[in-house]
């Protein structure tokens, strides 16, 4: 086990990291954005007159609108960001073609912009997670395939042989998701704002899942990863506990999550064999993940005591723990006969934000709260703000995860519920009416969980507001990352 110094550029040249604070601050505006979009869209599940009858402003609208901006505007920003600190550090060089970098990060913005506006305005492509129509598509495209240029031309002009773990997990969500998206994306237009799927049918389902669920995988599962990978050591201030287990696990992971889109399919329209081996492959993909998990626990562990104090290791620790839920229940219900109860409910909305709020967001968070003292020299505002942030995101968290598993298995048992002529007992409306406590729950605890980020947004404005006006860099030697 070797410790790699990750900070030889020279002072005179710094890293190019004044593009890393605009992506890490914006990031931090669409989690507020899409969050309150996520809320509204669980109010109006509970009131759903919430829509004041404007189509723009329907539950369809904006549930999409919260989707898009979470994931595109709140991962994929914080993603870059991270990404470019990360790969600077890690490789001991400037950031390659810096001009083509701001190009792709504001580009990457107005497009999610321009994508929002477009989907309240009620223009769809029709398939999940790929909503935006064709001329925004081409533009993601050519900015993701910038970020691509940008990241591998870093890597490619580095000063030092090894290549760190978060880089291949953060290349790896490069690469995956301009295949995915390119591929997924091919339609046919028939004007500017609509066109329709090079695919048909079982085909379209089978490419379309196999787009979403690697989306997942390597974009809110990899990506995540690659940040975990740097700053969990870096902030524990010990190397990663086994660099040999996190390279198994990165090939293993990345040669069984691309076969396991069927799950998405049970009992749909495709070859049976299909959907068995996508079921197979999920269960072995549990090797993999629970591997990262305990790597990542075990890095902490012989410095448990900055549990209590340190904001950042907080929210890191706790993200790992709901990625091992997230990764164990994810499996579970990818066998078919748990599916044939999950599917069509709100188990797998408890599923997605077990994932969604309890690893991505919660990551994230902790990963801000280490990364924008340093960006901005200047220690944070608050640490008992952060704390009643951390409580506010876990109670938040469970609320809205034990709510959704209520929700879901009550509503998959009754609609299995049939009587001895094989009719439904409980009609969609009976279901619904069972479902409302649990909805209710939901907003509840979606409002506490936004509140805490809000709490995150005040802490860390009021940190860049109170910076030396004159940035001071930390002593290059005081910049360690551990890497073996
Ligand atoms: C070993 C890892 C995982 C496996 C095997 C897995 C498996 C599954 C299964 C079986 C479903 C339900 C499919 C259906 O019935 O339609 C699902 C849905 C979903 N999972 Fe996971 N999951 C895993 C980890 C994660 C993680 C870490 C996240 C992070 C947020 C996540 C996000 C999602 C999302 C967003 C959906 C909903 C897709 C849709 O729109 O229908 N999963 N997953
Ligand atoms: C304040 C926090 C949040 C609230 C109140 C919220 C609320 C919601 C609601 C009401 C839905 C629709 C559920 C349904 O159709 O039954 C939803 C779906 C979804 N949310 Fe959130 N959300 C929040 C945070 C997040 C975050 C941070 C992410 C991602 C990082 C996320 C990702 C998703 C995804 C991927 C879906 C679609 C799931 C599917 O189709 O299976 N959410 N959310």
């Amino acid at each position: 086990m070797t410790s790699m110094a990750d900070d030889a550029v020279s002072r005179d040249e710094p890293y190019v990291d004044d593009i890393v604070r605009m992506l890490v601050a914006l990031s931090i505006v669409w989690a507020i954005l899409g969050m309150a979009a996520g809320l509204l869209a669980a109010a109006q599940l509970v009131w759903p007159s919430l829509d004041f009858g404007q189509s723009w402003l329907s539950y369809g609208r904006i549930r999409t609108l919260h989707t898009n901006a979470v994931v595109f505007g709140f991962g994929v920003t914080a993603l870059m960001g991270t990404g470019l600190y990360t790969v600077q550090r890690t490789c001991h060089t400037r950031l390659f073609a810096s001009g083509l970098a701001w190009f792709m990060a504001w580009g990457w913005q107005v497009t999610v912009l321009v994508g929002g506006i477009s989907l309240l305005l009620g223009m769809n492509a029709g398939k999940e997670y790929a909503e935006l129509e064709w001329p925004l598509d081409i533009a993601i495209a050519v900015f993701w395939v910038s970020f691509g240029v940008v990241f591998f031309g870093t890597i490619a002009k580095r000063t030092i042989r090894p290549i760190y773990v978060s880089n291949w997990f953060y290349g790896a969500l490069i690469i995956v998701i301009a295949m995915l998206h390119i591929v997924n994306s091919l339609s046919i237009p028939v004007s500017w704002t609509k066109s329709y799927s090079l695919y048909a049918g079982a085909q379209d389902a089978i490419v379309q899942w196999w787009y979403g669920h690697n989306a997942v995988g390597f974009l809110l599962t990899g990506g995540f990863l690659g940040m975990m990978y740097y700053f969990l050591p870096k902030q524990a201030g010990r190397p990663i506990w086994s660099y040999k287990l996190s390279i198994v696990a990165f090939w293993a992971f990345t040669y069984s999550y691309i076969w396991a889109g069927p799950h998405h399919l049970h009992y749909n329209a495709i070859p049976e064999w299909v959907q068995s081996l996508g079921m197979v492959m999920s269960l072995v993909l549990l090797a993999p993940s629970w591997a990262t998990m305990v790597n990542g626990v075990m890095t902490v562990s012989a410095s448990w005591k900055t549990l209590r104090t340190d904001p950042a290791i907080k929210f890191i620790v706790l993200s790992l723990a709901f990625y091992g839920l997230a990764t164990f229940e994810g499996p579970m219900m990818s066998i078919k006969s748990v599916n044939v109860v999950s599917h069509f409910t709100e188990w797998t909305i408890g599923h997605v934000h077990s994932g969604a709020l309890g690893w991505n967001a919660l990551i994230t968070f902790g990963t801000f709260y280490f990364l924008v003292p340093r960006l901005v020299g200047h220690p944070l505002h608050s640490v008992r703000l952060a704390d009643w942030h951390f409580y506010l995101a876990l109670g938040g968290t469970m609320l809205y995860v034990l709510s959704m598993w209520g929700a879901g298995v009550s509503q998959g048992l009754l609609w299995l519920n049939v009587d001895e002529l094989g009719e439904l007992r409980y009609s969609f409306n009976d279901i619904m009416a069972a479902s409302a406590p649990y909805y209710a729950l939901r907003l509840v605890a979606g409002g506490v969980f936004l509140a805490g980020a809000l709490l995150m947004a005040y802490n860390l404005y009021t940190t860049i507001a109170g910076r030396p006006t004159v940035v001071v860099r930390p002593p290059l030697e005081a910049e360690t990352v551990a890497a073996s």
